[in-house]
């Protein structure tokens, strides 16, 4: 057995490290919400119930207007995925075989989607400290690319690039005609979020991923979407299996998309429990990412190794 492609399900992680299932765990392999779904969706559930008899609506029209009112776009730059794995495995498709620039470190599913479809990958590796990306230093292999994926804030670290960083780096990939896909699954949790979004009705080379199975803690239902151009949607749109979102997923999107308090709450606890720990993680000596959302990287000192960390700790 490997170790596992990615954090929850901690199963495979005992069982990888050969080591008894604990009846009480904390899951730190996963970046969700940590006060659950907003309690509105338990108290919907049971009426919901009626909604899986039937096929889901295939266009998911009531989300989809509600993403309208929120992002302050047109319906035809907007396209629901079943999470926003979906919508990164649908991006590499439309990339299929081309040059895919990646900033790293990042999120492992950009390079494994990229690498299904065919992709040819440049690994543009940030230098660890501040993780800070220079548009200056990138600049020049846009030329070369026709794609490059950033996450903001990115994962792992939390580093939040600013708007104006971002528009920078924009307006470099239209000059090159070089498409940037911005993914924003943890955009909500920053405390001041930063988005590109509302440039997607004026550069047709964006794409916007969101998910709200971090936020609104609805992994196990899958939902997100994506913001660009007509023209990308319509071809996305194109690759979508037909009721690719499920009835309750479409049901319950609608309650987290008016769940402002539960979103200000969970910020607001998200930054008071972030800076003391890490605060007091930096006391221990550790080195810890300037992270601005609900996990960091932690850099390892001495003599210690990750599995002595995961086993000892
Ligand atoms: C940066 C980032 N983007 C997208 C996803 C996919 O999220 P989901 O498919 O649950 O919406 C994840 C999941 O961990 C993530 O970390």
């Amino acid at each position: 057995m490997s170790w596992p492609l990615h954090g929850s399900n901690p199963q495979y992680i005992y069982q990888f490290l050969q080591l008894p299932k604990q009846e009480k765990i904390i899951d730190f392999s996963v970046n969700i919400n940590p006060f659950g779904p907003p309690p509105v969706i338990r108290k919907k559930w049971p009426e919901w119930h009626a909604a899986i008899a039937d096929y889901p609506d295939p266009y998911g029209k009531d989300l989809v207007g509600m993403v309208v009112e929120k992002e302050q776009l047109p319906s035809s730059s907007i396209l629901l995925g079943n999470g926003g794995a979906e919508l990164i495995a649908l991006v590499a498709r439309f990339f299929a075989g081309k040059r895919v620039l990646l900033i790293q470190p990042t999120f492992s599913e950009y390079e494994r989607m990229c690498h299904a479809y065919g992709c040819e990958m440049t690994n543009f590796t940030l230098t660890e400290g501040d993780w800070r990306l220079s548009v200056a230093e990138v600049e020049p292999l846009l030329k070369t690319h026709d794609v490059m994926f950033l996450c903001n804030p990115n994962n792992p670290t939390g580093i939040l690039y600013s708007e104006a960083e971002l528009i920078n780096l924009i307006k470099a990939c239209e000059k090159h005609q070089c498409y940037l896909v911005v993914d924003e699954a943890f955009y909500d949790f920053v405390e001041k979020p930063v988005t590109i979004a509302p440039r997607c009705e004026t550069h047709p080379h964006l794409m916007v991923i969101r998910s709200l199975t971090k936020m609104y803690a609805i992994a196990g239902l899958r939902l997100g979407y994506m913001l660009a151009d007509t023209r990308v949607i319509e071809q996305l749109k194109g690759y979508q299996a037909h009721w690719n979102m499920n009835a309750l997923a479409l049901l319950a999107g609608q309650e987290c998309l008016k769940a402002h308090e539960y979103v200000t709450y969970t910020k607001n606890d998200i930054t008071t429990e972030r800076n003391r720990v890490t605060g007091e993680l930096s006391k221990m000596g550790y080195i810890i990412s300037d992270s601005e959302v609900n996990f960091y990287l932690l850099r390892i000192q001495n003599e210690m190794t990750s599995y002595h960390f995961f086993v000892f700790y």
